[in-house]
C-alpha cells in the first residue's frame, strides 16, 4: 500500500476530496481510501487487496483485555479494536454480507472473557433463528423474537438503567455510579428495521413507537450508567432508523449496501455501495477505515465447550442471569409466537 498526504486548503475537508473518489479510482487504477487527518488528508492506494476471508487470531484475542473487542484488520493487517469509548454501536449491510457473524464474533469475545457478573445479553431477534448457538450461555437472557418480547426485553433493559440512576441520585454518590457501571448490560438487536414503528399499523405500531421511545432513552443515558446498544440492519432508511442511534452510536459499521444514501445515513458519507465481498465493511469512530471481518468457522463447537464449563461452574454454586434455569425452554416457546414481519423496502 501506497500513501499520499496533503494539505488541504481550509475551505475543503476530506469529505470533499472522499466525493472524488471514483475518479482516483480511475486514475490509480487501483482502490483508494481516503484518510482523515484534520487539515490534512492521506490518499492510500491500496495495491494488495484484503483477502476475503481471515481466520480468527484467537492468540490475539485471548490477550486483549475488559470490553476491547476486535472488529478486523485494515489494509496493512494492523488489528482493528473496537473500544468502550464509542458505547452503542450500529451496523448495516445487505442480507449476507456478515452483520450476524460479526454479532456472533463480537459475543463470542466477550462471553469468553466476561463472567456473567460482569456482563448481561439482551438480544432481540426477529428473525429468531440466528442466535440459536448462543442459547444456554448463561449472560444471556431469553431471545426475543416477536413483538412483545422486544418489548419487555427493551423495557428490563431501561428499568435497569433507571434503577441504576435512581440509586445514584438517592445516595448522591458518584463511586456508586462507576461500581454500578462495571457490570455491563449489552442490548443487540438483529435485525433493527424491523421494529421501525413505520411499518407496522395499529397496536403493533404502538408496541414499535414504545420500543423506539425506551431505547432512544437508552441511547442517550445508557452510556455512564453501563448499558450499551448495538443496533443492526439491513436497508438503513434514514425513515426506519431510530433518530437517536445515529446522533449517540460512536461505532458506525457498514457492510454492502445498496445505495450511497444509505451509507451516508450509517457512516455518515458515500462507500459502503462500493463494497463487494462479505465480511468486508467500513468502520467509522471519528474516521473510516476499511476491514475484514474474521470469519469463525467453528463458532458452534467453541459455544458447546463453554456451555458444558458453565453447566459444570454452576453445579459447583456459581450463578447466572436471572431466570436462566428456564432460558431454553422460554426461548423456545416464544419461537412458537413467530408472526409474519413486515416487508422493508431496499428503495
Ligand atoms: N467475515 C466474513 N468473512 C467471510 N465470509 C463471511 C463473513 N461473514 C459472513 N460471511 C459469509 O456470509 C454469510 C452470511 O453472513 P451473515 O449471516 O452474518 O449475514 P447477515 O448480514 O446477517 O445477513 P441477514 O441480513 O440475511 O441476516 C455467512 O454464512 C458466510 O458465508
Ligand atoms: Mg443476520
Amino acid at each position: 500500500m501506497v500513501q499520499l498526504t496533503y494539505e488541504i486548503p481550509s475551505k475543503y475537508s476530506a469529505h470533499d476530496v472522499q466525493k472524488q473518489i471514483d475518479a482516483l479510482v480511475a486514475t490509480c487504477g487501483a482502490d483508494i481510501e481516503i484518510v482523515d487527518y484534520a487539515g490534512r488528508v492521506g490518499i492510500r492506494i491500496c495495491i494488495e487487496d484484503l483477502p476475503n476471508k481471515i481466520d480468527v487470531d484467537h492468540a490475539l484475542i485471548d490477550k486483549m483485555k475488559g470490553m476491547d473487542v476486535l472488529l478486523g484488520y485494515d489494509r496493512n493487517r494492523t488489528p482493528i479494536i473496537h473500544t468502550f469509548k464509542h458505547p452503542h454501536m450500529i451496523i448495516a449491510g445487505e442480507p449476507g454480507f456478515g452483520k450476524t457473524e460479526l454479532l456472533f464474533f463480537i459475543l463470542y469475545q466477550w462471553i469468553k472473557r466476561l463472567t456473567p457478573n460482569d456482563l448481561e445479553i439482551h438480544v432481540i431477534d426477529l428473525k429468531g433463528t440466528s442466535f440459536i448457538p448462543f442459547i444456554g450461555i448463561p449472560h444471556l437472557h431469553p431471545i426475543a423474537t416477536d413483538l412483545d418480547k422486544a418489548y419487555e426485553t427493551v423495557k428490563r433493559v431501561y428499568d435497569i438503567m433507571i434503577d441504576r440512576r435512581d440509586k445514584v441520585l438517592e445516595r448522591g454518590d458518584k463511586q456508586l455510579l462507576r461500581q454500578l457501571a462495571r457490570k455491563k448490560h449489552l442490548l443487540v438487536i438483529d435485525e433493527a428495521g424491523v421494529i421501525a414503528p413505520k411499518l407496522w399499523a395499529g397496536d403493533e405500531r404502538k408496541t414499535c413507537q414504545k420500543i423506539d421511545g425506551y431505547l432512544s432513552q437508552l441511547l442517550m443515558v445508557g452510556r455512564e450508567l453501563g448499558i450499551h446498544v448495538f443496533y443492526c440492519l439491513q436497508y438503513p432508511h434514514s425513515d426506519y432508523v431510530n433518530p437517536q442511534i445515529r446522533a449517540c452510536a460512536g461505532g458506525r459499521l457498514s457492510f454492502h449496501l445498496s445505495k450511497p444514501e444509505f451509507s451516508e445515513v450509517v457512516i455518515g458519507e458515500p462507500g459502503a455501495e462500493k463494497l463487494s465481498t462479505p465480511g468486508r465493511a467500513i468502520y467509522k469512530t471519528n474516521k473510516s477505515i476499511t476491514i475484514h471481518v474474521p470469519y469463525m468457522h467453528d463458532l458452534e463447537k467453541r459455544l458447546e465447550a463453554m456451555k458444558c464449563d458453565a453447566r459444570r461452574t454452576m453445579r459447583n454454586g456459581a450463578t447466572c442471569v436471572e431466570d436462566n434455569a428456564d432460558h431454553v425452554h422460554r426461548s423456545n416457546q416464544s419461537f412458537l409466537s413467530l408472526r409474519p414481519l413486515p416487508v422493508q423496502t431496499r428503495e
